[in-house]
């Protein structure tokens, strides 16, 4: 490899919700790992991030939020951008695709390809929806499956039979923005025409046999399946993202898989203004895409394309695609609440971050779906970086300072078997480093680990404890190597466990040395003096584990109740219309505004409130099953809308008189349905 230097990204999170551990394990943390250990072997690499902040995700789940689209990547981009920090991912840069750069470069790039003719223009048919007086994107039309007849299924996929679907398949389609029959309307768009664009696309394939296996077989099957490749259309009509730079696209904006991957390069630009070229352009700059793996026909097909197109651009040298993590046997769901977030996470493990990067590296889904489970999370932490690394470096530790108060000793003349250690010592960068260039993560760490294995072997095999009373000189010298094992393992921990690595070079008292240094065994120098030890890792009991197994399971148990809802927050499924009724069906409800007097909990019940009610025509009791969305001091002085004709029923031994309506959201939150105006007075009639 004769690269002068390094580009390594990250794919650019979509801003529309916390980090959980399979963003971690999928991409950021290996991509970490890589980045680190090339700092450390002195290369120059440049790390790029940031937030996604385009495209129907973002829209959607400002629609659930009931806030703007700028408000959820405000929001989002903060939460995340702060998550990965707290992990020790060391991004040059975490920037976001809302900016004044991005629009610009990913405006400028969409110009030249339109400008040199790259483009074809095309007419066709998409739903419009015209109460809401806009085009629908696939995930806001749900419909009936015509494969399995699920009522729910979305326009571009059947969540129940994974059939991928186009939205005019879908019988019955409705609009999920008004729940209206969406019409099919003309609208002119502009493809990227890769069935033209394939020859080249698959020589550029051709060339990275080197690939990880399931980067390079998933790429094949799209280039050789059925028809090919087929034009995909970079721009939409949405009203979010960046505008389309040409006249005729009004009110249309660039497809987010056009303009995202162009934030790596936007990023860049905000990094190093004056440099970012020498990274983009130069032939021998090197660019790695590490992503998940559901990013693979973006990375290695449609932005390839686009950056071949371009003409000025180098082009990605390798994609290390993982795949996914699991939780406890089930795929991780953020509607579902089937997650491990990263916040929460350091609630309960408090500086804990390493033992989550270690179990998610050692776990890490990088040729098949993985599983991360508490009870493996347990033994990594307690059987290895307690028992093997965290064993070794203490013992070596409380020796030194026992022997020779924390100076280290010379090492006075080595046995057979020493040189035989130091030899293994000095070829564990290498090995590490093997690993890592190959993308092998895990390897890479049981190498990282094997050192630590040879230290406590060390220690076992010459049990310095004892020979101290026979023979002082022996000592030294097996204090001096592992003090030098300890120093090393430091210096080589450090892309894994950067905490940790920290940690211990402050208690050795010495400043950060690079990779190859730790091809020496002499790095700790006697004489020098060492500072107290301290645990770098403590125990994982069984009740900590049980607990999160348990929440985790309680919020299964919570989520039963719920309507179904897609992955990735999506709209949620309505349950459908009910029955027609007639006017006078309605007009039986005597419905009045009211306003909360006293309100309190109901002994044994957690979701219920006792509320006392002045509804304008008398005062009454109603207990109402609201109390996990207000505190009786919310619902002091509140105004609500109340059912008085209901015929009492009795509640946890209450009588309740009468129903207070709630609006209930896809999650199965509830909320208060009050008048908007001020002076609405108590006993005001709904109808
Ligand atoms: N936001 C996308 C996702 O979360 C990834 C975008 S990667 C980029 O799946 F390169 F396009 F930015
Ligand atoms: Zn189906």
């Amino acid at each position: 490899m004769s690269f002068k230097r390094t580009l390594v990204t990250a794919a650019l999170p979509y801003a529309n919700g916390p980090v959980h551990i399979g963003h971690l394990a999928g991409c950021y943390l290996p991509a970490d790992i890589y980045v680190r250990y090339l700092r450390s072997a002195g290369k120059d690499v440049k790390f790029i991030c940031g937030s996604d902040e385009h495209g129907v995700p973002i829209t959607i789940k400002a629609k659930n939020e009931g806030i703007s689209p700028q408000q959820v990547v405000d929001k989002y981009h903060k939460i995340m951008g702060d998550a990965f920090k707290e992990f020790g991912i060391s991004f040059d840069i975490y920037s976001r695709t809302s900016s004044k750069t991005h629009h610009q470069t990913a405006s400028d790039i969409f110009k030249k390809l339109y400008d040199k003719g790259v483009f074809t223009e095309q007419v066709t048919d998409q739903y419009y929806d015209e109460e809401a007086k806009q085009f629908l994107a696939d995930r806001y039309i749900v419909g009936t499956c015509p494969k399995c007849g699920n009522e729910n299924a979305y326009g571009d996929q059947c969540e129940k039979c994974g059939t991928s679907l186009s939205p005019t398949e879908l019988i019955n389609p409705h609009s999920m923005l008004s729940g209206s029959k969406p019409v099919l309307k003309q609208t002119k768009n502009w493809f990227l025409p890769l069935d033209k664009l394939s020859p080249k696309i698959k020589a550029y394939i051709e060339q990275h046999k080197d690939w990880k296996p399931n980067v390079y077989g998933q790429c094949k099957s799209w280039l050789d399946s059925g028809d090919g490749l087929q034009p995909r259309a970079m721009t939409r009509d949405l009203d979010w993202g960046v505008p389309v730079p040409i006249k005729g696209a009004e009110g249309k904006v660039l497809y987010v898989w056009f303009d995202a991957p162009i934030g790596y390069i936007s990023a860049t630009k905000d990094l190093i203004p004056n440099e970012w070229e020498k990274y983009w352009k130069d032939k021998e700059s090197r660019l790695i895409h590490f992503i998940g793996k559901d990013n693979i026909v973006f990375h290695c097909i449609i932005f390839p394309a686009v950056l071949m197109e371009h003409g000025e651009f180098i082009l990605p040298d390798n994609v290390p695609a993982n795949e996914f993590l699991n939780l406890e046997g089930d795929k991780i769901s953020t509607s579902r609440n089937w997650a491990v977030w990263l916040h929460e996470y350091l609630l309960e493990f408090k500086d804990k971050q390493d033992v989550l990067r270690y179990t998610l590296c050692a776990n890490a889904p990088e040729t098949k779906d993985n599983d991360f489970t508490w009870k493996d999370f347990q033994a990594k932490n307690n059987n290895e970086l307690v028992a093997i690394l965290g064993n070794f470096v203490n013992r070596t530790l409380v020796l030194t300072h026992k022997y020779y108060e924390g100076h280290v000793p010379d090492a006075l003349e080595y046995s057979k078997e020493d040189l035989l250690i130091l030899e293994e010592i000095t070829k564990a960068p290498d090995k590490i480093a093997a690993s890592l260039e190959q993308f092998r993560f895990r390897e890479a760490l049981g190498e990282l680990m094997n050192l630590a294995r040879i230290g406590n072997k060390y220690l076992a095999d010459t049990e310095p404890w004892k020979l101290i009373k026979t023979d002082e000189k022996r000592v030294k010298t097996i204090m001096n190597i592992s003090l030098q094992i300890t120093c090393n393992l430091a210096i080589l921990c450090e892309p894994f466990l950067p905490f940790t690595s920290n940690k211990l070079l402050a208690i050795l008292n010495i400043n950060p040395i690079k990779w190859n240094g730790a091809k020496q065994t002499t790095n700790m120098h006697p004489g020098h003096k060492i500072n107290k030890e301290e645990l770098l890792f403590s125990k994982v009991e069984d009740a900590e584990i049980e607990a999160q197994v348990k929440k985790l399971h309680d919020s299964k148990e919570a989520n039963k109740a719920k309507l179904p809802s897609p992955e990735g927050e999506g709209l949620g499924v309505r349950s459908p219309q009910k029955p027609e009724i007639t006017f006078d069906d309605f007009g039986k409800m005597d419905i009045r505004i009211g306003t909360v007097l006293e309100a309190e909990k109901v002994k044994g019940a957690d979701k219920l409130l006792k509320l006392k009610i002045d509804t304008g025509i008398d005062v009454r009791i109603v207990v109402s099953g609201i109390a996990l969305y207000y505190t009786p001091e919310e619902m002091l002085n509140k105004q609500v809308s109340i059912l008085v004709n209901l015929a009492p029923r009795k509640i946890k031994g209450i009588e309740s008189q009468g129903m207070i309506l709630m609006a209930e959201n896809n999650k199965g939150e509830l909320s208060l349905v009050s008048p908007v105006k001020p002076d609405v007075n108590n006993g005001s009639v709904v109808k």
